[in-house]
């Protein structure tokens, strides 16, 4: 028998786990900040002060925050899972986190007799919402075929990814190429503000030419607006792009793009806008051309 426990009530987090409240109980949950589970604890869910009540108590435990140390901590930390764990539990870390802490995490979950997977979500809060994410699976087919119906709950495509990091290797690889991709729209945008074109027309004509894309589509409101209320914050853009460079030096790949792309949102943080959503970088690329 299945006893669901769910950690990480963030941007992402919350939308998730109300997902799969529609088809499943939940046995317990925890959230560092414990006011964000209070509205879960309303529905008669388990709310636990620390991260080894929810491995007490559960035997298959979501994982969702914000980088590799919160995933570490809430892992093997002083209260964490692993302090108190029931043998045969499975943990699904859906955190963006390094490859490396992902294989800590792994060795230290299998010494306790139990089972560590990856599993990173494409897709922003409104995609978690509508229970439309993409979830790419690395670790044991076993773990797959039990985890794959909760995951259905909230996600329209679902890859198996094979062994244990992949899942996080896609994700990261997906991470890259998307901020790639906002950054090179952001210059041209800026680069038509420039030149005094309407910014809308310009975004309308990229739409149906060979050089548009998902995210002009995805960002079209806030870039137009320049609103940047955030969905996917800057700054787990950096982390994410950080870690995908941090990978590539290990394994001896070059990324040269990535690294003039990483050097722009760290710009676009370091003026201010690291805690806005993503497609904040464009300021980044004004203020180099002299404007605010
Ligand atoms: N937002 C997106 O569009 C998106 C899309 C795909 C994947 N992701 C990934 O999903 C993960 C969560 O993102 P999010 O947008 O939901 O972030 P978020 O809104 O900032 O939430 C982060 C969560 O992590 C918890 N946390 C952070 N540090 C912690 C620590 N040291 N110990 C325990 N808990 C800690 C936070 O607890 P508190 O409430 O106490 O702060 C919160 O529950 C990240 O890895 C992100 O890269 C995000």
């Amino acid at each position: 028998m299945s006893d669901i426990g769910f950690i990480g009530l963030g941007k992402m987090g919350r939308p998730i786990l109300y997902n799969i409240l529609k088809k499943y109980r939940v046995s317990g949950i925890y959230n560092r900040t414990k006011q964000k589970a209070e509205e879960f604890g309303a529905l008669g869910i388990k709310v636990f002060e620390y991260p080894f009540q929810v491995s007490s108590n559960c035997n298959i435990i979501f994982v969702i925050v914000t980088d590799s140390q919160a995933s570490q901590e809430i892992i093997a930390g002083k209260n964490g899972l692993l302090s108190h764990i029931i043998p045969g539990t499975i943990i699904i870390d859906m955190s963006t986190i390094s490859l490396k802490a992902s294989i800590e995490n792994r060795t230290k979950v299998m010494e306790k007799s139990c089972t560590y997977v990856d599993c990173p979500v494409i897709g922003s809060v409104p995609f978690a919402q509508k229970g439309e994410l993409t979830a790419l699976f690395g670790g044991e087919k076993k773990a797959f075929e039990t985890v794959k119906p909760f995951l259905e709950t909230f996600s329209k495509n679902i890859f198996y990814m094979g062994d244990g990091g992949n899942g996080l290797k896609m994700k990261l690889i997906h991470n890259l190429l998307l901020g790639e991709n906002l950054a090179a729209l952001s210059e041209a945008l800026v680069f038509g503000d420039r030149l005094g074109m309407n910014r809308e027309q310009v975004m309308d004509i990229l739409s149906v030419s060979s050089a548009g894309s998902t995210v002009l589509g995805i960002k079209r409101e806030p870039l137009l607006k320049e609103d940047f209320i955030p969905s996917f914050l800057l700054n787990h853009e950096i982390k994410d792009i950080n870690y995908a460079l941090e990978l590539a030096k290990d394994t001896r790949i070059s990324l040269p793009l990535g690294g003039l792309t990483s050097q722009m949102y760290a710009s676009a943080s370091s003026i201010g806008y690291g805690n806005l959503d993503m497609s904040a970088v464009i300021k980044a690329f004004r203020r180099i051309n002299g404007e605010k």
